[in-house]
């Protein structure tokens, strides 16, 4: 790959020399700690409102794109397949963080939507119907994957379809999690 020739061997040292730093400083706070992941330092909401927002909003403007004339799909630049692959990338690091027991749902005092359920009443029923979220999550990770694999591909109309269930996803978690009452 192109980024990867212009580095040089002695940066390339010590970028691993930095790494593993790093990676030392991390395995030594986990053993002076605990042998629990660190609680997640976003909210559901925020997670929702910023980081899975943006990256299905970069999936769902595929649709958008216009093919050239005389042919019947667009032809990604390979920037824009680079652009659609870190936004399924992102899209899968969210279940691990959505799948946190200790993940807070809004900070406090953030106002719910009108007609959702307060903070505290989603935050029950994730607790209480844990199996059912889990199993949202689930569907999450498989579209987020199908995204994945098809961008791999370089397939316009599958990165389409897994878009669509993607969608498809957002919707039922919401009406099971969020705004129950509105179904
Ligand atoms: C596993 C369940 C689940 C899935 C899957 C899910 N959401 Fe959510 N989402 C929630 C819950 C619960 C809330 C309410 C949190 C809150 O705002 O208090 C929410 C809230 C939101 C909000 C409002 C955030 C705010 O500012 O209050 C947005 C926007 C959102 N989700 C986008 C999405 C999109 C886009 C997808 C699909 C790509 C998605 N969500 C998938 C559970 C889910």
């Amino acid at each position: 790959m192109k980024t990867f020739k212009s580095v040089t061997p002695v940066s390339l040292a010590h970028r691993l020399a930095s790494s593993i730093a790093a990676l030392l400083l991390i395995t030594g706070a986990f053993a002076a700690s605990t042998e629990e992941p660190p609680v997640p330092a976003v909210t559901l909401q925020q997670l929702m409102a910023i980081v899975i927002t943006d990256a299905s909003n970069q999936v769902w403007n595929a649709a958008l794109l216009e093919p050239a004339a005389g042919s019947d799909k667009p032809s990604l630049t390979e920037e824009q397949w680079a652009t659609l692959r870190s936004a399924a990338t992102t899209l899968l690091v969210t279940p691990t963080v959505l799948l946190h027991p200790s993940l807070a749902v809004a900070s406090p005092g953030a106002p719910a939507a009108e007609g959702s359920l307060s903070a505290a009443a989603i935050a029950e029923l994730r607790s209480n119907q844990w199996a059912v979220w889990a199993a949202q999550v689930s569907i999450l990770q498989q579209s987020a994957m199908a995204a994945l694999n098809a961008i791999e591909d370089r397939d316009y109309q599958a990165t389409l379809r897994a878009g669509d269930t993607l969608y498809g996803v957002c919707d039922s978690c919401h009406k099971l999690f969020w705004y129950p009452e509105g179904q």
